[in-house]
């Protein structure tokens, strides 16, 4: 019965051999059935490299960030030789978090309810009150490792074998255009996070539509930008979206915060999004967390952290703040209206919705392939 709903809303409802001139959005289902919703976390969230922090936040043996993917908690640790190794933060004896703490230092993983303790490389070293346990084996019962890697300065972890591989991952076509920004250059300032009443796809569909809802959302914004010279191009599994700045003419206060000659957006599949406006940036991470609710949380960076420039920075972020009310008021009408019976599917602008076309195709990929795994495993 459950494989009914998934043939209609994946195979009948959604054509992802259209091209961009005859294509439409997903049917609402996909935005709005808790079944897609646990379908994506098995296939879309645990098959992609996922952000889980900064590199400079594990650069010392010992330091260590926790995060959650798709439901499943995950440690990542700099061993003591150097190595970043990730685990799921799993406790083998009775399932507690290892770790509790987002980041930290340790000198090993000490378990907190019974104290079984872990090595810096996941291995099992202590387990008090454990003699005379027959057939266990310590050597077996270290933490489940999970993929780690660097990329530009930050920390992605994939659960499952699926999806890209690293090397795709490391997508060079993708490496070329963000090299020359040298965003590692620009520091860490501040975390916000902001809660929103939609499906998470929602999101992203607003921020892959090529500026073609700023000039009627985002009056500060779009007074800063060209949108007629906003350029849409699409890799592989990324678009990156940017338009020339034009401040002298803009807004005063969002001309102040946004210098620069282009604004670049960049957006990786599934969630995660890097804004570069010259020396400012900020990277989304959006992360689903129910059919209808929805966490993006804002990382802000700027060239200068120091303290005389801390003013600057929180008038930028105030410029950042306001657009994402703007389009946190526009998700959520678009969700909103998604639960309606008079909609189902809209068609798409050739002109600006070229990311989202890619957006809705590779989702398409990953969730078929998730439901044919599951009919699979059903025969005898
Ligand atoms: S659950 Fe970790 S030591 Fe018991
Ligand atoms: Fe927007």
């Amino acid at each position: 019965m459950a494989i009914d709903f998934f043939t209609k809303s994946l195979d009948e409802k959604y054509n992802p051999d259209s091209h961009l001139i005859d294509a439409s959005t997903p049917p609402s289902t996909w935005y709005t059935d808790p079944r897609i919703f646990e379908l994506e976390q098995r296939t879309v969230f645990s098959c992609s490299w996922q952000l889980v922090g900064r590199t400079d936040q594990v650069r010392e043996s010992g330091q260590y960030i926790s995060f959650e993917i798709a439901g499943e908690p995950v440690v990542i640790v700099r061993s003591s030789d150097g190595v970043l190794r990730g685990f799921f933060n799993v406790c083998r004896h009775h399932a507690a978090a290892v770790v509790t703490k987002c980041e930290g230092k340790a000198e090993n993983l000490r378990c907190p309810y019974h104290g079984w303790t872990y090595d810096l490389e996941g291995k099992l070293i202590l387990t008090p009150e454990f003699a005379g346990v027959a057939n266990f084996d310590r050597s077996a019962n270290g933490l489940i490792p999970v993929q780690v890697v660097e990329w530009q300065g930050w920390v992605f972890v994939k659960l499952e074998g699926c999806g890209p591989t690293l090397e795709e991952f490391l997508d060079a076509d993708l490496i070329e255009r963000i090299e020359p920004i040298n965003v590692e250059r620009l520091n860490w300032f501040e975390r916000r996070s902001y809660f929103l009443n939609c499906n998470w796809k929602v999101f992203v569909d607003n921020y892959l539509d090529g500026g073609y809802h700023v000039p009627h959302i985002h009056g500060g914004l779009s007074s800063v930008l060209d949108n007629s010279k906003y350029k849409i191009e699409t890799g592989a599994r990324y678009c990156l979206q940017s338009s020339p700045i034009a401040a002298e003419k803009g807004e005063a206060q969002t001309a102040a915060a946004r210098k620069g000659d282009q604004a670049k957006y960049f957006w990786r599949y599934p969630n995660f999004m890097i804004n570069i406006y010259d020396e400012v940036m900020d990277t989304n991470l959006v992360i689903p967390r129910s059919v209808d609710r929805t966490e993006v949380i804002f990382d802000y960076y700027f060239a200068d952290v120091a303290d005389f420039a801390k003013a600057k920075n929180l008038a930028s972020i105030a410029v950042s703040e306001q657009i994402q009310f703007e389009d946190v008021a526009i998700c959520e009408s678009v969700q909103h209206g998604l639960n309606s019976r008079a909609y189902d599917t809209g068609r798409l602008s050739v002109r600006r919705e070229a990311g989202e076309h890619l957006f809705h195709r590779l989702l398409h990929a990953d969730l078929s392939n998730g439901v044919t795994d599951r009919q699979s495993q059903k025969q005898p």
